[in-house]
């Protein structure tokens, strides 16, 4: 089951041209591709004459024609041409599904299309203010649940054990999490105070000497992720800390796509508040990121398999308790979501 009513991301921008495409999000197959104007399109990628995927079509204008007797469908879906001569059947059409594109991304709607609102995607501050840089990398697919993922992005305190060579320092074994509620979701935090910066951060930040770091693990409904890092001077962090001029902030926007119960497709960038034209900088980072989420990849995979096949129960710890609060609320969206769904159709 997955909440419905919410913007998923169906693919990179640059991944869907003029040609064929399926995509899969939330266990449903859907043909995208970009009109003449480049416009994107998303079409249930199933002919309703005998549901060969439209993907194994072919273009023909703005319209997508499939490969098996021709049927031609427009942009909303619509049947328009059918062989045989006569009438088109009033069934034969395909679903449309609601697209955006937005920040590099083509966001796409599961749910009842009369109430997508494009401004209910998620809101990016600084993605082009000129102030901040920006690396990113390919999508990665996981074979996980996406919520093993969301609970991996609650959970600051793994990088201890996932992340040595990038994301650890000493006191993220034992700090203690806070955890509070939004209208959106969840957020895990918590300061470190006095400590020797983690690798990564130690290359990129732009002062000596110790940090005081903050950690903001924060999960949205359905599954979009922003962990906030703070590095500044020891002795100026903390909640209420007056910060200093050198404060380094890299915000990870993370946002997780289930294309089926089982699997995932994870993307996912950073912004950063310095060097915004760095090439290299930018570069650097999307490659010591990209190796950090495939510790985290590695690690999921397996948890996946570990919970399927358990011989034996498992247990929660008190750091579960903000991916536990996530899981719980989304649960109830779904259920109410269903529930009014139900509704609407008796
Ligand atoms: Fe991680």
């Amino acid at each position: 089951m997955f909440l419905r009513n919410a913007w998923y991301v169906a693919a990179w921008s640059d991944e869907i041209g003029a040609e064929l495409q399926q995509v899969k999000v939330l266990g449903e197959k859907i043909c995208m591709f970009r009109t003449q104007g480049g416009e994107v399109i998303a079409l249930e990628d199933a002919c309703p004459h005998r549901k060969l995927p439209l993907s194994k079509g072919r273009i023909k204008g703005d319209t997508v024609e499939c490969g098996y007797h021709g049927l031609t469908f427009d942009c909303a879906g619509q049947c328009v041409w059918a062989p045989g001569g006569g009438r088109i059947p009033s069934a034969a059409q395909v679903r449309p599904y609601p697209v955006h594109e937005k920040y590099g991304l083509i966001w796409i709607w599961m749910g009842n299309a009369a109430i997508a609102d494009i401004e209910e995607i998620i809101d990016i501050p600084n993605f082009d203010s000129p102030d901040w840089g920006i690396n990113r990398g390919a999508a990665m697919e996981l074979q996980c649940n996406y919520l093993l993922m969301c609970d991996n992005l609650l959970d600051p305190t793994h990088v201890a054990w996932v992340h040595q060579s990038s994301f650890a320092a000493p006191a993220t074994k034992d700090t203690p999490l806070r955890v509070s509620k939004t209208d959106e979701g969840i957020i895990v935090h918590r300061w470190m105070m006095d400590h020797e910066p983690a690798p990564f951060y130690k290359k990129v930040i732009e002062f000596d000497g110790n940090c005081d770091r903050l950690q903001h693990y924060e999960v949205r409904y359905p599954a979009h992720a922003l962990i906030r890092a703070v590095f500044t001077p020891a002795g100026t962090g903390g909640p209420d800390g007056p910060l200093d001029d050198r404060t380094f902030v890299m915000d990870s926007y993370n946002f997780m796509t289930p294309t089926t119960e089982s699997e995932t497709r994870y993307y996912w960038f950073q912004l950063r508040n310095l060097r915004p034209d760095d090439a290299e900088l930018s570069e650097m980072m999307s490659e010591d990121v990209r190796v950090a989420f495939e510790e985290d990849r590695a690690v999921l995979d397996e948890v996946q398999i570990g919970m399927d096949e358990k011989v034996s129960p498992h247990i929660d710890l008190s750091i579960d308790a903000g991916p536990l609060r996530f899981r719980r609320q989304l649960q109830a969206m779904i259920a109410e979501e269903a529930m009014l769904d139900k509704k609407m159709q008796s």
